[in-house]
């Protein structure tokens, strides 16, 4: 059987700092603090939710952490601007270096998937916009399930879902979170380290591969 590439999608396929200038033009020299608390708070809250059983769409986790943000930060964004960095957020773009590679990944025999805490709507509507989805076989939410990374339900609907099986199957994550609980459930995982100062959580568990950039992948599967 193939070989089972999941791509995580914010923060691996998606760049969330594709919003950075729009967030600049509402808050100035906040904007760095603002992305870095609004992206942290987002995740915490998925993390938050997924052990009280209390899960909501991850849209509402991020508009609930943009509000924490404001607050926290003092910016005093009105409703108008808010809604409008929602939406744009349902637009961010695609990192550089995704379209090569997924080119070169589907002329090897492997199945891509992207696979995300966002819903399949949310995840279609980005990566269409982006022009990427041709390139997935399919899009696998968490929403089905009704519980976030790194939940290993999750990773095991992903495995369900593609009809695949962890030892044939690699999470592909710019997110250490994500990495380890994909190696953690029995996957294994490669790590986009984006930037050299990008630090590994040091638990002793560690990522199966770890590369520089997306276009480094097709040399992993070469292999
Ligand atoms: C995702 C988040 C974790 O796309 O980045 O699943």
């Amino acid at each position: 059987m193939a070989t089972t590439l999941a791509f995580d999608v914010y923060g691996t396929l998606i760049d969330t700092h594709g919003i950075s200038n729009l967030v600049h033009t509402f808050v100035g020299d906040k904007a760095i603090s603002f992305m870095d608390s609004w992206r942290a708070k987002q995740l915490e809250y998925t993390f938050r939710r997924g052990l009280m059983k209390n899960y909501v769409d991850f849209s509402e986790c991020n508009r609930n952490a943009l509000d924490f943000t404001c607050e926290v930060l003092k910016c005093n964004l009105q409703p108008e601007e808010r809604n409008r960095l929602m939406r744009e957020y349902k637009v961010l773009p695609a990192f550089t270096d995704v379209r090569d590679s997924l080119e070169k990944l589907k002329s090897v025999n492997l199945r891509l998937f992207a696979f995300s805490n966002g819903s399949a709507a949310d995840v279609n509507g980005l990566l269409g916009n982006a022009g990427i989805l041709h390139f997935f076989e399919d899009v696998v939410s968490v929403d089905d399930v009704k519980t976030f990374k790194p939940n290993p339900a999750v990773y095991e609907h992903f495995l369900l879902k593609s009809k695949s099986s962890k030892t044939i199957s690699w999470l592909i994550s710019g997110n250490p979170f994500d990495v380890i609980g994909a190696i953690s459930y029995g996957m294994n995982s490669v790590w986009i380290q984006r930037s050299p100062d990008a630090v590994f959580d040091t638990w002793g568990i560690k990522p199966t591969k770890t590369i520089n950039g997306l276009l480094d992948l097709a040399t992993v599967f070469n292999e």
